[in-house]
């Protein structure tokens, strides 16, 4: 970029002065003379001007008085006066009151005049420069303020409809809350109601075996047994039903624990069952690493968690494929793991998302006819938490299911 050609005003009554100096610098700078203030006055009015240099001693106006007026006019230019070494009182005001650049002693020589004007011009740009820059950083500040200022003003706006869909989201959370209290009172309601007949149908039904022991023909035996099956299968679902709604009513309940022995309650459920698994061609085994193993439980706890787990195992078990169940105790460390594993469908990805919530009825459907309410493993997962216990699942589809139920192990006496 080529430099910028500064404009220079030179202001002297004697012109020769004027033409030497215009002869001299014309080739550095853009020059205007004029032979007296007035004629300067004009010029500057007409024409942007960067150094204004004047004599000191003219007709009318003298230097001094002009630089007086130009600083108050054009307050940016740069000034320069002239004056004779014996001139001090004007050299002082105009540092004073004019506030000049340089004072230049008459007669002004060419090399220093040359390298004044280098210097002024110099000093000048540098001062623009800044001038410039500082400029360009209010604007940027100022810029940067309204952008903090229009941000504020749309994340203040978020906000209020982020409060205000909340406060929807929360109404609407309360009146399904509402609903589902009253759906869960009415099922308690039903559920509870239908407890009474359930167990009178089973008592008479058990009545009227024991009376006619003998009397019964094969196929009414078979009949009776299926209406026994179904009046027990109802019992559980009753009874699954009236659990749930009492572990949800006291959620806060902590039940007494006591010392509880696996090693003696889980043998006797395996056995419970082996013979209604038998009748799949399901084989039951079980396994322990250790004689005895205690928890800090509630016998009614864990006889409902193994209940659920050992039943389910039978129940989603494939039919007449002489498949296993293994129901393993393992001690380790500080606790004791319980695994029931069977040979059945397996979980899908799906499935194991859902698989402890209510009423969940997944992949796997009985293979022999069981009933499926889809709430045992949501009350397994309650009671084994009410007992400081942990329960997952492991599974691969078509490669059986793995339910492990872990506790701390009693260690007191
Ligand atoms: N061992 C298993 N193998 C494969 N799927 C299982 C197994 N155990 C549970 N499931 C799946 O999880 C679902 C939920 O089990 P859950 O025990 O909660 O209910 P359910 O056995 O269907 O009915 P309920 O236990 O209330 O009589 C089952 O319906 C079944 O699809
Ligand atoms: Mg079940």
């Amino acid at each position: 970029m080529s430099a910028e050609k500064y404009s220079i005003l030179y202001i002297d009554d004697e012109v020769v002065n004027l033409n030497v100096f215009k002869a001299t610098f014309r080739r550095d700078y853009h020059i205007h003379t004029a032979s007296s203030a007035v004629e300067g006055v004009s010029i500057l009015q007409s024409t942007p001007i960067d150094l204004i240099i004047t004599d000191q001693r003219m007709p009318k106006m003298t230097g001094v008085e002009f630089l007086k007026w130009c600083k108050i006019e054009y307050p940016d230019t740069l000034r320069i006066i002239l004056t004779g070494f014996s001139d001090t009182d004007a050299i002082i005001t105009a540092i004073n009151e004019c506030d000049i650049y340089r004072y230049i002693a008459k007669p002004w020589d060419g090399e220093e005049m040359r390298l004044t004007l280098k210097k002024a011009f110099e000093a000048y740009q540098l001062k623009r420069d800044n001038r410039k820059l500082i400029a360009d950083l209010k604007e940027a500040k100022e810029s940067l303020e309204q952008k903090v200022i229009q941000r504020t003003a749309e994340v203040t706006l978020q906000k209020e409809e982020i409060e205000r869909k909340n406060n929807t989201l929360e109404s609407q959370n309360h009146q399904l809350q509402d609903l589902d209290n009253e759906r869960n009172n009415i099922i308690s309601m039903i559920v509870h109601d239908l407890q009474s007949p359930v167990n009178r149908i089973n008592g008479l039904v058990e009545l009227f075996m024991i009376e006619n022991q003998t009397s019964f023909s094969e196929n009414q035996t078979f009949y009776l047994d299926l209406i026994k099956r179904n009046i027990a299968d109802a019992s559980r679902h009753i009874r699954n039903l009236l659990d749930i709604r009492a572990l949800e009513k006291n959620s806060d309940y902590h039940t007494p624990l006591m010392k509880v022995s696996l090693t003696e309650i889980l043998p006797n459920m395996v056995e419970g069952y082996k013979e209604q698994a038998a009748k799949k061609k399901v084989k039951l085994h079980y396994e322990t690493n250790a004689d005895t193993v205690y928890i800090n439980g509630n016998e009614d706890y864990i006889s409902r968690i193994f209940d659920n787990l050992i039943s389910n195992a039978v129940k989603f078990s494939p039919k007449n494929m002489d498949s296993n169940i293994f129901v393993k105790i393992k001690e380790n460390g500080e606790y004791v793991s319980i695994s029931v594993q069977d040979e059945g469908q397996g979980l899908s990805e799906d499935d194991k998302k859902n698989l402890f919530k209510k009423f969940q009825k997944l992949s796997a459907s009985p293979t022999n006819g069981e009933s499926s309410s889809g709430l045992g493993l949501s009350i397994v997962k309650t009671l084994t938490e009410r007992l400081f216990g942990k329960v997952w699942a492991e599974s691969k589809p078509r490669s059986g299911t793995t339910f492990i139920v872990e506790f701390p192990k009693y260690f007191g006496n």
